[in-house]
């Protein structure tokens, strides 16, 4: 399982990408606005500061405008890959853009089926979010579950992401689903390192130490 940072923050992605941890970046038009910054600018400062795959998502729902952006975003970096909206236009765009060896991430999938779909279209990888999933009062973890299994019986090369955390304990399930990437943004990475009871133990062994060293 692989670690994404699902974020247009340059500061967030420098500080994770210091601890290790990340494999890649998952960015979306709401999350650029929020940084309020030139979109191409940024998303260039990204793909030169992660080495792995950076989604950068069309922003238009008319399939041969999302193959031009998809173009000019593949001119950027040789690890972009373009996200596309799930939709009947986004799936002829995955369709095209796998046959030129452009690499897709159909996004804001809420169900095994339209995963699989995508999958099918030639997507190299497909998002399932969580947290609009449970939004809606259906199980992720069994959506999430039923598109592991159903990737493995069709032997489709797409990889599964996960995203649309809000909460440590999302991730947690998760994690056991069998899906390839967990994006996440950070302030849930950074809740998942914590645990009081570790912070409590590690200072009780400083403590104990630094008494030992005074008495000596
Ligand atoms: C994933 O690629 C998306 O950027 C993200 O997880 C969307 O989640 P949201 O429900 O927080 O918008």
């Amino acid at each position: 399982m692989e670690i994404f940072a699902d974020t247009a923050s340059l500061d967030d992605l420098k500080e994770l990408l210091s601890w290790g941890i990340v494999a890649g970046c998952t960015t979306n038009p709401k999350l650029c606005a929020k940084e309020g910054v030139d979109f191409e600018k940024r998303m260039k400062e990204i793909l030169q500061l992660v080495k792995g795959p950076v989604s950068i998502e069309v922003t238009t729902n008319d399939s041969s405008r999302m193959i031009s952006e998809a173009k000019e975003y593949n001119s950027w970096g040789s690890n972009v890959v373009v996200k596309i909206p799930m939709n009947v236009n986004g799936l002829k765009a995955v369709k095209t853009l796998s046959e030129l060896g452009i690499k897709t991430n159909v996004t804001a999938c809420m169900a095994a089926k339209q995963a699989i779909l995508a999958a099918l279209a030639g997507a190299d990888y497909v998002s399932l979010f969580w947290g609009r999933i449970e939004d809606m009062g259906y199980d992720a973890k069994k959506v999430a579950e039923d598109a592991v299994k159903l990737f493995g019986e069709s032997s489709v090369k797409s990889r599964i992401i996960l995203g649309s955390f809000r909460q440590v304990s999302q991730v947690n399930a998760a994690m056991l689903t069998g899906a390839h990437i967990l994006t996440i943004t950070p302030p849930v990475i950074r809740d998942m390192v914590t645990n009081p009871r570790t912070t409590e133990t590690i200072q009780e062994f400083l403590d104990t130490w630094e008494a030992f060293r005074k008495g000596k």
